[in-house]
């Protein structure tokens, strides 16, 4: 064979490779591309130096990794509002289009998978990332590149992120299950955690053996210019990536609401699972302009499919005592098998739910498991009674301290502040994965503690000692030094987990990290103006965290002393900016003073105009901007957010 040959027959394989994986429409039978696979293979392993990027031999990796390393993604990876019916998408639209009028949609599936990014530098596909915590994930190149319907090489110049979902169809997913019970292997409780888990391996050779399947949704940093995202993605799909079975665009909500009809009635038949429909606003320029809030985009939402039913009993109703001291009743089911997953528990919200609905024990009931949220009760077959029914009676003390309740009807509170339930679960809730992440420290164990009478607070536990552990059953001198060594570890950590640690109401991950990054080791004296001046902080979410600071400044003083959680790297100002040598205009009210903005710009090497004209690169904007935002529209200049601007900066 020679080299051109060599050539020819890579782009062949990769033609029917291509029609096979892509486009499902097979050009070729098995045995024809085993043949010319192996001369290629032939081919290679003469002439190493003259190997293709592209050729179909470069996605079996060999190479067992030890662990993944992290990436970061150019663009943060967004989640998206969900919406579950006719009057939520009403109520959709209309928010949006308050934002921007005569906008019209692009409806596409939510693939039920693991959601990827991949990076393409000059037509290369040099990384694939996991979504991670968005703005950066693991590190899975090698297992990526074995996924057959993501091309190694595209006919595209510059940096492109191309963002998608990882799936395994239905199918597929029953073959593996299959196999795995045959092998005495544990099985995939549904094919999203099959996906994600074939992609997380570390040898490259069984991610290959899965078959997955990527399919794309949209794109990251980019340099495409598109004005609608229809047209951007059939761009996508024209470089070689899979179509998705059903996608259109719709000006109306009828229209929109016909097209998530046809989807859910369809999608039993597609190879894939779906778990609903997402809106897209099709003009680009819109999204834009609508942006973001803290967590999830304005111009984009899911609307969630109806979940799977099913009919069940109900064995008993007991009793959940939360951190904050709030009750929550919760249904023990029958054992029921929805979608693989066996359901055991349903909740029942709170005990107006209860009364609401009428639910007794012994009653036969329907049960929907919708995504990964806990079961709830839809229904109570009331006319399957046979009279073994019992009503429910609200308790008139706690389950766990026997403490006085707070009756607030729907809701009943514990209120003793030392009730061994709430203790527990905030001590339990301080040490979990999104709070200051102690290794080990689980229920069993702070229950231990807590009886022990060795830990009555968070504080206590940086003060337990060896000699205290090993006086506890089961704990021996190894389990006892990687307990206290994980607590010890926790400090020095992040401020926002030190933050989402104390368990403010309304205050979460997301809000922690805006904390962190706006006030930084300030935030104890942080005032409810500050807090509102940031995007996406409402009036609880103040009221909530300043009174906190208020009434428990004391303990978080000593709890700072002992853990020291880190300030934020402030960012180093940039020599080079996205904004330097460009004219910028500023208008409407920012979360700042305008001239502190004009000052960071101008230091970033911009020019601050004092109005639009066609020079002007970009109009920054804030609330009520008015006319100089209209002219910038009617010139076609970029209008961006404050936030956005932030995002740049
Ligand atoms: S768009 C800015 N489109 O759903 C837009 N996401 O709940 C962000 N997903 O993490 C996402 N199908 O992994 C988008 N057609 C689709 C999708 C989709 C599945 C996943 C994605 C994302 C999650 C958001």
């Amino acid at each position: 064979m020679t080299q051109q040959e060599y050539q020819k027959t890579v782009e062949k394989l990769n033609k029917y490779a291509y029609h096979y994986y892509v486009l499902d429409d097979a050009i070729a039978t098995d045995e024809e591309y085993d043949t010319l696979y192996h001369k290629v293979l032939e081919y290679e392993k003469q002439n190493p130096q003259d190997i293709l990027k592209n050729s179909p031999t470069q996605r079996v990796g060999d190479v067992v990794s030890e662990g993944f390393i992290k990436a970061k993604h150019h663009q943060r990876m967004w989640s998206l509002e969900d919406i579950f019916n006719e009057d939520d998408l009403e109520k959709w639209l209309t928010k949006i289009k308050k934002l921007q009028e005569n906008i019209t949609f692009y409806c596409e599936p939510k693939f039920d998978g693991a959601s990827l990014n991949l990076v393409y530098e000059n037509g290369e596909l040099v990384r694939a990332i996991t979504r991670g915590d968005g703005s950066e994930g693991e590190l899975i190149t090698q297992n990526v590149k074995t996924i057959k319907s993501v091309p190694l090489t595209i006919k595209h110049t510059g940096l492109l992120e191309i963002r998608g979902e990882v799936v395994i169809y239905k199918d597929e997913f029953e073959k593996i299950n299959q196999e795995r019970l045959k092998n005495n292997e544990p099985l995939f409780a549904n094919p999203r955690n099959a996906a994600a888990g074939s992609l997380r391996q570390l040898d490259p050779k069984i991610t290959a053996s899965r078959n997955l399947v990527f399919l794309p949704y949209g794109v990251g940093e980019n340099s495409l210019e598109f004005e609608y995202l229809s047209d951007l993605m059939e761009f996508i799909y024209n470089l070689g990536f899979k179509r998705p079975p059903l996608r259109a665009t719709a000006k109306t909500k009828e229209e929109i609401q016909k097209i998530y009809e046809q989807m859910k009635a369809e999608r039993e038949s597609y190879a894939m699972m779906l778990d609903g429909m997402v809106i897209k606003v099709n003009e680009l320029q819109a999204q834009k302009i609508m942006g973001y809030t803290v967590k999830v985009p304005r111009f984009a939402v899911a609307y969630k499919f109806p979940a799977v039913e099913k009919v069940t009993k109900i064995k008993d109703i007991i009793l959940q005592v939360g951190r904050t001291g709030a009750i929550t009743p919760v249904a023990v089911v029958e054992p029921t098998d929805i979608e693989g997953v066996v359901v055991e528990r349903a909740t029942l919200h709170n005990f107006d739910e209860i009364e609401r609905k009428d639910i007794r024990i012994n009653d036969s009931v329907i049960i929907l498991r919708s995504g990964d949220v806990i079961p709830k009760i839809v229904k109570v077959l009331t006319d399957r009674r046979s009279g073994v029914e019992q009503k429910y009676v609200k308790p008139t003390s706690c389950p766990v301290c026997s403490g006085e309740l707070l009756d607030e009807g729907a809701l009943l509170k514990c209120q003793n502040l030392s009730c061994e339930a709430r203790v527990v679960n905030s001590i339990i809730y301080f040490a979990s994965k999104p709070c200051l992440n102690i290794d080990g420290l689980g229920t069993k164990i702070v229950e231990v503690l807590f009886r022990e009478n060795l830990v009555r607070n968070v504080l206590d536990l940086y003060s337990l000692t060896l000699e205290d552990l090993l006086k506890l059953e089961g704990f021996k001198e190894k389990k006892s030094q990687n307990l206290l060594d994980a607590i010890q570890n926790s400090k020095g950590s992040d401020l926002w987990r030190f933050i989402n640690a104390l368990g403010i109401e309304h205050i979460g991950e997301v809000a922690s990290k805006v904390i962190e990054q706006e006030f930084g080791l300030d935030f104890l004296e942080v005032t409810k103006e500050q807090l509102l001046a940031i995007d996406g902080f409402g009036p609880e979410m103040v009221e909530s965290f300043v009174e906190f600071m208020r009434v428990n400044e004391q303990t978080i003083k000593e709890l700072l002393a002992i853990i020291q959680p880190q300030k934020p790297q402030k960012q180093e100002t940039q020599k080079e900016s996205f904004f330097s040598g460009k004219t910028v205009v500023l208008t409407g009210t920012m979360s700042r003073p305008r001239s502190e903005i004009k000052a960071l710009l101008e230091s970033l090497g911009a020019k601050v105009a004092g109005s639009v004209s066609k020079k002007t690169d970009f109009l920054i904007f804030g609330e009520d901007a008015g006319s100089k935002y209209t002219k910038a529209q009617s010139l076609g200049v970029v209008c961006i957010t404050e936030k956005e601007m932030e995002e740049k900066l």
